[in-house]
């Protein structure tokens, strides 16, 4: 199939045996109809002449940080500017490691520390090398930053191991350069998501929680993200790290919550309420650690804000998916809680038992809303998130 790539994209090498893939990679980039800069490492110079990739772009390649004649062809912060996607094919052990620090000491490196727009990077190295803690670290903190990581592959290498660590052959390079420029469901939409628990304090020491995870409204974070759409997490206290690309907001407590969420509904399309917000904190908290005596305790509680309430109670309400946790009569409920809360949509999931619900990696959930209603059998959360984001956009887009 012959793909057309309107796209301007920087295409960096570094020093690996599979720089040679880079070329081909090139070559098919500039078929699709691509405008590509080629900028090189001084490593990836001792494999591939710089010569090769300025005859398949049609441009100069840029390698050198100090070169005075490229710098007026294109300066560096120009270039990545200029660039839709940057590309690193082959990304070496090596420039991994340190573009995971920000180091900035050749020309490529200092491109990654300047662009603002996707960073994707191919790794090819040694299977040992890319099986190392450090390498597995570097490629955690990068995709948690938001880079793409795409493959390595698995299969013979040029040292003659097998294993994990070749680069992917061009077309598939070109392949996911094509799916990441493919517009999304949510493309261009804002979407608010909370997640997690809410901690109410009692003393300095002492806090009322409950069992949620966080999983869940993370998937969904991950779900609208790929689906295209801008990101906003307000979160309470989970042991979970922010999908890539998506904007998180730390809170604790459900008054923090009900604040940081009303600060982004004028700005939100889309509004999911996941978290487990406590419904009371406790009236009076104590600024000191209370003491224990023999005598009963009565903590006096008084209600939290509802957020999704108040949500779309506002003038100009953001389309809402709210949650119903439930351990019987969950359509019912479910279905009440859709009216009262104003809702365009709900997911009830059953809590209780040991597959779906708090803590879980799974969930069933049944959507509805009015005049219908899906149901999303047991799965994975991130699978279920991802059925659950494609039935809200559509939803979403039938009505606005
Ligand atoms: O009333 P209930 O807590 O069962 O409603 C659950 C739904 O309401 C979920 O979407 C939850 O995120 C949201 N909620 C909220 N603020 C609260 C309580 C619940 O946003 N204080």
């Amino acid at each position: 199939m012959q793909i057309t790539l309107k796209k301007k994209i920087v295409l960096g090498v570094t020093g690996g045996i599979a720089a040679y893939k880079a070329a081909e990679l090139l070559r098919l980039l500039i078929k699709a109809g691509a405008e590509v800069r080629v900028v090189m490492t001084p490593a990836a110079c001792e494999f591939v002449q710089p010569l090769t990739f300025q005859a398949l772009s049609g441009h100069r390649v840029y390698t050198d940080i100090f070169d005075g004649e490229a710098e007026s062809a294109m300066d560096h912060i120009e270039l990545a500017r200029w660039a839709d996607l940057m590309v690193v094919a082959p990304a070496s052990a090596d420039f991994i490691a340190k573009m995971r620090q920000g180091y900035g000491d050749n020309l490529l490196l200092t491109l990654c520390l300047a662009e603002k727009k996707s960073i994707a990077i191919a790794p090819a190295m040694n299977q040992q090398m890319y099986a190392n803690l450090a390498t597995q670290e570097n490629l955690k903190v990068l995709a948690e930053r938001g880079t793409l990581i795409w493959g390595p592959n698995a299969g013979e290498q040029a040292c003659g191991d097998v294993g994990l660590g070749r680069m992917l052959e061009a077309e598939a390079v070109l392949r996911l350069i094509n799916i990441h420029f493919q517009p999304g469901k949510l493309t261009g939409k804002r979407v608010l998501i909370t997640a997690g628990p809410t901690r109410e304090s009692i003393d300095p020491v002492r806090y009322i929680s409950n069992h949620s995870s966080g999983k869940m409204g993370y998937a969904l974070a991950q779900a609208a993200r790929q689906a295209g759409a801008d990101v906003t997490l307000v979160s309470g206290p989970v042991n979970l790290a922010a999908p890539p690309g998506v904007q998180r907001i730390s809170v604790e407590s459900a008054v923090e919550m009900f604040d940081a969420v009303m600060g982004y509904v004028d700005v939100s399309d889309i509004f999911i309420a996941c978290a487990a917000v406590a419904d009371y904190r406790v009236a009076q908290q104590s600024q000191q650690k209370i003491k224990k005596t023999s005598d009963q305790m009565v903590l006096s509680l008084t209600p939290n804000p509802d957020i999704v309430s108040a949500v779309t109670g506002v003038d100009e309400p953001p389309f809402t998916l709210g949650f119903a946790a439930e351990t019987e009569n969950l359509e019912q409920y479910a279905a009440d809680k859709l009216s009262r809360k104003k809702l365009d949509m709900i997911a009830a999931n059953r809590v209780g038992n040991s597959e779906t619900g708090f803590g879980t990696d799974s969930n069933e959930i049944l959507l509805l809303w009015a005049g219908g209603k899906q149901l999303l059998p047991l799965a994975g959360k991130p699978e279920i998130a991802r059925q659950l984001i494609d039935i809200l956009a559509d939803r979403y887009a039938e009505i606005n």
